[in-house]
């Protein structure tokens, strides 16, 4: 008997895809094929030979309410139509005023304000520009120098990249880069003062006094810093009373505080901003990944109501602007996405999948040799991997152990964002793990068990291994 078909429009039959390296398509890393990816749901990633992939890092932070929501789809449709462009400079939309509204109703006590972009970096560039003209107009026109901390990443275009301090990112640009000054990482891990100590003694907090006094009193405009680390040294995060020192050293020299939530805020830490958590307010924060989910390219820089009086006293426009900032079609994706997150109580979910996570991955992982430290908070993860857990030796670069991690844990099915640079120039590799919120328990247990799998099949290709 013939079998029926099922009822509906007659799809064409799917086109499989050859090798792409050094095709048309001009790929990010060319040492390697990469997966053709046809579909995806919740958690999950389906190359086009039907292979999953279970996505431990979301892309890395970015699809926070999982993949393949129908109801994002009808958004986009439903905004297209209406209208889908209108420039910046002289009109406004509903989604980007709706969005607007709704974030700064979730922010931090005293942001009332959003400058919308289409992704990080351009939020690290908007908040340096908006952090020079509020000096501007108060006459500190002297002011030129961005502080930000070791091992940090802040995104690829040149601004950001200046406040970046990664060796593998940077060294190429030396020549056309300005030279930011940079302070001390919170790292209690391999902190000089403290490690060890089991307390923070405050002293890489300090050490933003004494660079801004180094530069001089009167020439720094701002210091950028992430609230919960993400790719860098992902999962390390200072406490209240760092947060607290910063902010004041900030005040004392008039110095705009800049917190990069691109990673850790919209909710991955389990609040909506990482700031909340340490009841320290900075007076801008840059956001993106998470906010428009992957479903759109949307970054936001919000910025405090002091920060935006003080910019507005010089009554002079913000200098500033791409074609596609706060376009309506991410806005509506963005403002979906809040709404998603309420209603499916998803703050509450990361903060307990965020739970289980740390604890399955401690109980996995913990006592691996050449695991030096699992740390992080709600799905911001890290997981550091060492030569010598007595030493905190890192593995020699040459070694590329994240990358072969990365490979052996995708032959098993498990996406994780592997990275580099945690022990500054010694190298360091680690992986980044913050699923989408939507992640489930048996998805949350397979990660730390594959991740675990994954790790000794690579050490074992090592030399000696
Ligand atoms: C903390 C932080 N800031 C800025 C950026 C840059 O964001 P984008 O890649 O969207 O430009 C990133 C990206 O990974 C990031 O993690």
């Amino acid at each position: 008997m013939a079998t029926p078909r099922a009822a509906g429009p007659r799809r064409r039959a799917p086109r499989t895809f050859g090798p792409q390296l050094d095709g048309p398509v001009f790929l990010r890393e060319l040492s390697r094929e990469p997966i053709v990816v046809t579909h995806a749901r919740g958690a999950v990633l389906y190359d086009q030979h039907g292979k999953a992939y279970l996505d431990a890092a979301a892309g890395a932070a970015v699809a926070s309410i999982g993949h393949g929501r129908r109801e994002v789809a009808d958004v986009l449709r439903d905004q297209a139509m209406r209208v889908a462009y209108a420039h910046p400079s002289v009109f406004v939309t509903p989604p980007t005023i709706e969005l607007a509204e709704k974030m700064v109703a979730r922010a931090p006590e005293g942001f009332d304000h959003v400058f919308f972009t289409s992704g990080g970096s351009e939020a690290v560039e908007a908040a340096i520009k908006l952090a020079r003209q509020v000096h501007l107009a108060h006459g500190r026109t002297e002011r030129s120098k961005v502080v930000s901390r070791r091992t940090s990443y802040h995104g690829a275009t040149l601004g950001a990249l200046a406040v970046t301090d990664q060796a593998e990112r940077v060294a190429p640009f030396a020549g056309i880069l300005r030279v930011e000054p940079k302070i001390a990482a919170h790292y209690p891990y391999r902190c000089p003062w403290c490690a060890g100590a089991g307390h923070c003694g405050l002293h890489c907090a300090d050490d933003l006094e004494r660079v801004i006094q180094a530069e001089g009193e009167d020439k720094v405009i701002a210091f950028i810093a992430e609230p919960i680390v993400g790719s860098s040294a992902p999962g390390t995060a200072g406490d209240a009373a760092y947060w607290r020192r910063i902010r004041e050293i900030c005040d004392r020299h008039q110095v705009v505080f800049i917190a990069d939530e691109v990673m850790s805020g919209n909710g991955r830490s389990g609040s909506w901003w990482a700031m909340q958590r340490t009841g320290v307010t900075p007076d801008l924060i840059t956001t993106a990944k998470g906010i428009g989910a992957g479903y759109a390219s949307l970054g936001a820089l919000l910025v405090s109501g002091r920060t935006y009086d003080a910019f507005r006293s010089r009554r002079d426009d913000f200098r500033h602007g791409h074609t596609y900032s706060g376009h309506p079609l991410a806005a509506a994706v963005g403002s979906l996405v809040i709404d998603v997150i309420e209603r499916e109580g998803l703050l509450e979910r990361v903060r307990r999948m965020g739970e289980r996570l740390l604890g399955r991955l401690r109980e996995t992982l913990g006592d691996h040799p050449h695991v030096g430290e699992v740390r992080g908070q709600g799905l911001l993860l890290g997981v550091e991997f060492v030569a010598d857990r007595a030493s905190k030796r890192p593995f020699d670069p040459a070694l590329k152990l994240r990358t072969r991690v990365r490979q052996t844990c995708l032959e098993r099915g498990l996406y994780i964002y592997p990275g580099g640079g945690s022990a500054g120039p010694l190298g360091g590799d680690h992986v980044l793990l913050a699923p989408p919120f939507v992640v489930d328990e048996d998805q949350v247990d397979a990660i730390a068990g594959i991740l675990r799998e994954g790790l000794d099949a690579a050490l074992a290709e090592l030399p000696n291994g």
